[in-house]
């Protein structure tokens, strides 16, 4: 029994505001979601990640010399330590992408003398190199691992060019590029999400900003949160042909599983960025099998609204846009990771910037006080 009853949060914490942030306004009522005030529709069509980095660690939109100068300093930096590349070649081949770029991460905090220094400067400049260098870390570790060398980055390419290329080994198509940038933008900052929330806990200690940011990755990696999307594309070979579909969602709710995709703590309404991702995925199809897993997809979005009342969130037709531009299924997690260390970085700077210990309490149910049974008389 509980020694003292107070007020006891929802479990999971649901609807707790737990902090204050001035970087993301999500509206889950409304189906809305803003960067520093500007609408996600807006960015996501006229942005690109670079500006969307600026935006969530500046406040503001850059202008040309600001962009101009964040986007060299990512340029500059993308190398990573040769022996990283080392310890990503000595990996076990199964190891899970996002598994590595969590690793990664931890392990370029060794390489970096600033990596104690908790100044502001100090954690702009790691923020760089953390959003600039993961991606180099998983198209790495992605060449690696299909038996090929890692490739040199190429400071002409911009943020989101210059990873598809590392990954594929040649210069992208800007057609490409665009619905993954969009996805990068749209990805890039979700207020206290559990994975944002548990970098913030470990910036609260004072711990440094590469210890926030492996953190927070190994929170994204579960399904119910950044890995939603690759569990999304293992769904979909479940699902015989579009006639399936209102069955596959039948058998899935009367097996008392999740159709993946589906439900979000806070929208209670559409994501609205599941809804722009939504007009890429179907902007891009090309072959037959494409068009057929839109035709699945929107029969189980319908399917799941009559059955449940519940939408799609970003990682329904997140899975599919990204896997018609070719991303692989197995980075899917990845991806989702990349764009949001930018959001991380934002957070975990505002974080330092006015910080306190982030240390809750829990309510006590276990047993009561009682005696010591010593060793000799436990049988
Ligand atoms: N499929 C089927 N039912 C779902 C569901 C889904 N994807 N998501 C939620 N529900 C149902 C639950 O079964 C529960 O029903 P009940 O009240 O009849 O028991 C109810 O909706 C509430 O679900 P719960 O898991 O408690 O909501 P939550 O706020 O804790 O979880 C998610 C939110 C996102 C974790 C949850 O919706 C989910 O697991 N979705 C699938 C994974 C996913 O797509 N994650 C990415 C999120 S961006």
């Amino acid at each position: 029994m509980a020694e003292t009853k107070t007020d006891i949060a929802k479990k999971g914490l649901e609807g707790a505001i737990a902090g204050v942030t001035r970087i993301t306004l999500i509206n889950g009522t409304e189906g809305r979601l803003l960067y520093r005030g500007y609408r996600i529709q807006d960015l996501a069509t006229h942005c690109t990640f670079e500006e969307i980095v600026y935006l969530l660690w500046n406040g503001e939109l850059p202008n040309r010399t600001q962009l101009e100068k964040i986007s060299g300093d990512l340029r500059e930096i993308r190398t990573i330590p040769p022996r990283l590349i080392s310890i990503l070649k000595e990996i076990p081949a199964q190891a899970l992408p996002i598994d590595v770029l969590r690793s990664g991460v931890s392990v370029l905090a060794h390489f970096d003398k600033e990596t104690p220094d908790n100044s502001p400067e100090a954690n702009w400049r790691k923020s760089l190199r953390l959003v600039s260098q993961s991606a180099t870390i998983t198209a790495a570790h992605h060449r690696i691992q299909h038996g090929q060398e890692p490739i040199t980055p190429d400071k002409s390419l911009s943020h989101v060019a210059n990873f598809l290329y590392m990954l594929k080994g040649k210069k992208p198509d800007p057609a490409v590029v665009a619905p993954v940038e969009a996805y990068f933008v749209l990805l890039a900052d979700h207020d206290f999400n559990a994975s944002t929330f548990a970098g913030r806990v470990t910036v609260g200690t004072m711990s440094d900003i590469y210890a926030a940011a492996t953190t927070a990755l190994g929170t994204l990696k579960g399904p119910l949160h950044g890995g939603a999307a690759e569990a999304v594309m293992e769904m979909l070979p479940h699902i015989k042909g579009p006639d399936d579909a209102e069955a596959f969602v039948d058998r899935t709710l009367a097996a008392g599983q999740k159709v993946m995709g589906f439900g979000h703590r806070v929208y209670k309404t559409r994501d609205p960025r599941g809804t722009v991702l939504k007009e890429i995925y179907f902007k891009n199809v090309k072959t037959d099998e494409q068009k057929m897993w839109g035709e699945i997809c929107q029969r189980i979005e319908k399917r799941m609204l009559e059955k449940k009342n519940l939408n799609f969130n970003v990682d329904f037709y997140g899975a599919v846009a990204l896997a018609v531009a070719g991303i692989p299924i197995e980075l899917l997690t990845n991806l989702f990771g990349l764009s949001r260390i930018a959001g991380y970085c934002a957070h975990f700077m505002e974080q330092y910037s006015d910080n306190r210990l982030i240390r809750p309490l829990s309510q006590y149910e276990g047993p009561a006080e009682r005696d010591f049974i010593p060793f000799a008389k436990r049988d």
